[in-house]
């Protein structure tokens, strides 16, 4: 009898839930997700990815309960970083508007994929500099590092050392970078795969995996926070 019954509600609640989903998109209560694009070179081959995960924007947030914001760390136009004292404990920061306009984006979002490229086995000095501007915003939050390069080793190493850093300011970075080899030969300009691409189904699914899971750790980490 309560199983006939449950089974009959069934329906209503799983509506009522992806209705209150939808609902909840765009607002205060969604969680959200910054994709950020590490490289500010205008002829970087990273915009391809970048611009690919953006096309698919819709397909995956049908799939995960949050929304994707796409942010490109070159928009800010960060001088190198200035500042008389260390943002950590400095209440009194008065920025220029691109400037705070980077912290707030930063501090609005739940979770975060860094798309970065290695340069000279690290990751490029923009995204240092910009990391630098923080304190507290991505603290508790979920972080997945993703890396590429023009070759076929996937700029790990930049990974490798970005890691480090994050978890300086407390994030939870996700363990195992998601590494793109050989990104100029799988994704063109306008962020499609490539006809010729070599390995478009095996991306196309670790792309899409990634985001369910950095979509699972920040829904995780922004609905249990450990109370200090
Ligand atoms: C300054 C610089 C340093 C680089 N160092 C490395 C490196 O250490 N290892 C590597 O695999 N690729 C290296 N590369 C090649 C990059 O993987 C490739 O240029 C990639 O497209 C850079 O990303 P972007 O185009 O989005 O800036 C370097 C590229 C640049 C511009």
């Amino acid at each position: 009898m309560v199983l006939v019954f449950s089974l009959s509600c069934y329906p209503f609640t799983y509506l009522s839930k992806r209705f209150s989903k939808k609902y909840n998109k765009g607002s205060v209560i969604m969680t959200k997700i910054n994709i950020i694009l590490g490289s500010s070179r205008e002829a970087s081959l990273g915009k391809n990815l970048f611009k690919y995960l953006k096309n698919n924007q819709k397909k995956y947030e049908s799939q995960i309960d949050a929304e994707l914001n796409f942010i490109e760390i070159g928009q800010y136009e960060l001088p190198f970083f200035y500042e008389s004292l260390p943002p950590m404990g400095n209440k009194h920061r008065h920025l220029p508007v691109k400037q705070q306009q980077w912290i707030d984006d930063m501090d609005s979002a739940d979770g975060y994929i860094f798309l970065t490229p290695e340069y000279n086995h690290s990751f490029p000095a923009v995204i240092k500099n910009a990391i630098d501007y923080l304190s507290n915003q991505i603290s508790n939050k979920a972080v997945l590092t993703m890396t590429y390069a023009n070759n076929s080793r996937g700029g790990q190493f930049g990974g490798l050392e970005l890691n480090a850093v994050l978890t300086r300011l407390n994030a939870f970075v996700i363990p195992q970078n998601v590494a793109i080899s050989n990104v100029q030969k799988n994704f063109d300009e306008d962020g499609h795969f490539l006809e010729d691409a070599p390995s478009k189904d095996f991306y196309e699914k670790k792309l899409n995996q990634s985001i369910k899971k950095i979509s699972f750790y920040s829904n995780l980490f922004k609905n249990n926070q450990f109370e200090q």
